[in-house]
């Protein structure tokens, strides 16, 4: 196994980009995490799964229906051979999403394709929100991303052409319900760089990361 440098953040912090732009300078892939528990409520939508029953929803996960790959540019997932990745963006996938990682069943099922993304690779950035404390609690270098609800907001409406306030009002929803669910909630590891974004652009948020990892995964 490769070194590992996590990535986590709630909702729209700048995660995927960071993640993205990091890769790129350390060649190495990046994984989404969240990609998997939006594939995996994209999937259960499309075949009609009961969201409440986490047995039905963790059998999926190992279904041949549902696949996911890592790459430099972005974690794509399948749905029974089509190609997914656009569809599984949208906020009310990313609403499901949440409403089903709390589920102990559904997070174990997913966990070891999560830790599987680091064995193939010399190294690998993964984000999300339990990366730093469940995923890869070894990892060379942990950071998290942070940023004002209303910053978080005007990006993602920017991104997908949605309503600003509609998508704070949901974000916040979601926020938290990943942080104070019982299982692997979000919060930021011990030991992790914390960055605000709020008055960053990506650059200099990427350069943060880099500057900070790099001497970490070099030791
Ligand atoms: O990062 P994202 O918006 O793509 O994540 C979508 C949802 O997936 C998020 O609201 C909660 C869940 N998630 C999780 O529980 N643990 C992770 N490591 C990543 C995402």
């Amino acid at each position: 196994m490769g070194y590992v440098i996590t990535i986590d953040g709630p909702a729209a912090s700048g995660k995927s980009s960071v993640s993205r732009e990091l890769s790129k300078k350390l060649g190495i892939p990046w994984v989404s995490t969240g990609a998997f528990y939006r594939g995996l409520a994209y999937v259960a939508q499309q075949m009609k799964t009961n969201l409440d029953n986490p047995i039905a929803l963790s059998e999926l996960c190992f279904s041949f229906f549902f696949k996911i790959a890592a790459t430099t540019e972005k974690t794509q997932v399948w749905f029974d051979g089509q190609d997914v990745t656009e569809k599984i963006a949208h906020e009310d996938v990313g609403n499901i999403a949440s409403r089903i990682s709390h589920f102990p069943e559904v997070r174990q099922s997913l966990l070891d394709h999560q830790r599987n993304c680091a064995l193939e690779n010399s190294g690998l950035i993964a984000e999300g929100r339990d990366c730093g404390t469940v995923v890869f609690p070894r990892a060379e270098a942990k950071i998290y991303l942070t940023a004002r609800s209303e910053d978080r907001a005007s990006r993602r409406a920017q991104e997908l052409g949605l309503d600003k306030d509609i998508l704070e009002r949901q974000q916040k929803q979601r926020d938290i319900q990943d942080s104070t669910r019982k299982v692997a909630p979000m919060q930021i590891p011990q030991d992790a760089l914390v960055v605000d974004t709020s008055e960053l652009n990506l650059e200099e948020v990427v350069q943060k990361a880099y500057q900070y990892a790099v001497p970490k995964i070099n030791r």
